[in-house]
């Protein structure tokens, strides 16, 4: 098994795709205690270490290199600051970069990153990992064309050591219309779970801004996009559906209970397997458990770009 050294690791979404596809995962490392809680319950085997990147001064030696730096600074969720400190993280990856120099290094963000105002810091990240010695390869790709049911886009910056000589390709989609495998949906995701998990889910009002655009679909289909703040994590399909009003304003089309999907069911829909657990350690809060999952990359996902790399490891 070639050996992965992952950073950002979170609860593990990446890693979980690293570990389907063969890999084993040497070290992690967050700086929030219940990714850390959640990722050991789930992956004893990895050593976790938990604090901030800043002060890892040695990583072990590895052939792969992940990494999913914060995305605030780039997402539709977070304050959109080109400046913001936390944006220039990528810079500590490349730091484990320049002292693992592993034969390959996959990094997940928002696919926001592609816009105008942060082409500078993508541009940045390519200057700073092809000055290591990589050819870098970047690919936008929607998790629910991998078998994940939901719509989520995100940035894959791939890169392979210049001494291979070789060309990073990313993986064709498998799901969906007109492909080998048909688009995988909430209904089939959330099979056996029961209907209202009380404590399980954020049941603060549905807020004027919630109500802003569409946050509902049916069963039949992938989900939204799964966030970190649960007060935006979208509608399950037994709640009402929305219908809209005017520009910016929507209503439950009927009367009923409404609800929005618990942590589970958003760990479902994120494609991590059924039996993840969720330890209940002093850090767990509600907001905690949104959060690591919202967070995560979608393991399917991560498997398919990961199982793309060439084989490069003997
Ligand atoms: C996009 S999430 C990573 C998700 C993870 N790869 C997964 O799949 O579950 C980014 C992570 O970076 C962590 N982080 C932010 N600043 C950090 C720092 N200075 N040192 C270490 N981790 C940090 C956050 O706590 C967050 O879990």
């Amino acid at each position: 098994m070639p050996n992965a050294v992952s950073l950002f690791s979170g609860c593990g979404g990446s890693d979980a795709g690293l570990l389907a596809a063969g890999f084993n995962v040497l070290m992690a490392n967050d700086i929030l205690p219940y990714a850390q809680d959640v990722y050991v319950a789930n992956h004893p085997e990895t050593e976790y270490v938990l604090g901030d990147i800043r002060k890892i001064e040695h990583f072990p030696d590895a052939e792969l290199l992940v990494g999913c730096y914060p995305c605030q600074g780039f997402s539709q969720g977070g304050v959109r600051d080109p400046s913001r400190k936390i944006n220039t993280l990528y810079l500590e990856f490349a730091r484990a970069l320049k002292q693992i120099k592993p034969k390959a290094f996959i990094v997940e963000n928002v696919s926001g990153m592609v816009r105008a105002n942060f082409r500078h810091l993508l541009e940045d990240q390519f200057k700073v990992f092809s000055e290591v010695g990589y050819n870098v390869k970047a690919g936008v790709l929607n998790a629910a064309d991998y078998g994940v049911p939901q719509e989520r886009k995100r940035i894959f910056i791939v890169g392979l050591r210049n001494d291979l000589g070789l060309e990073y390709e990313f993986p064709l989609p498998t799901h969906g219309k007109g492909r080998s495998e048909p688009t995988a949906t909430i209904g089939a995701a959330l099979e056996g779970m029961p209907e209202w998990p009380e404590g399980e889910f954020y049941d603060l009002d549905f807020h004027w801004y919630y109500l802003s655009r569409n946050r509902w679909r049916g069963w039949c289909e992938p989900s939204k996009t799964i966030v970190a703040n649960p007060r935006h994590m979208p509608l399950h399909p037994m709640s009402p559906r929305l219908v809209k009003i005017e520009h910016n304003v929507w209503r439950f089309a009927s009367e009923g209970r409404a609800r929005r999907f618990s942590y589970r069911e958003a760990a479902r829909l994120q494609g991590f397997k059924r039996d993840m657990v969720f330890p209940d350690s002093s850090s767990g809060s509600l907001n905690n458990r949104y959060t690591v999952v919202g967070n995560a990359v979608p393991p399917p996902l991560f498997e398919a770009v990961a199982r793309a790399l060439p084989e490069i490891w003997d």
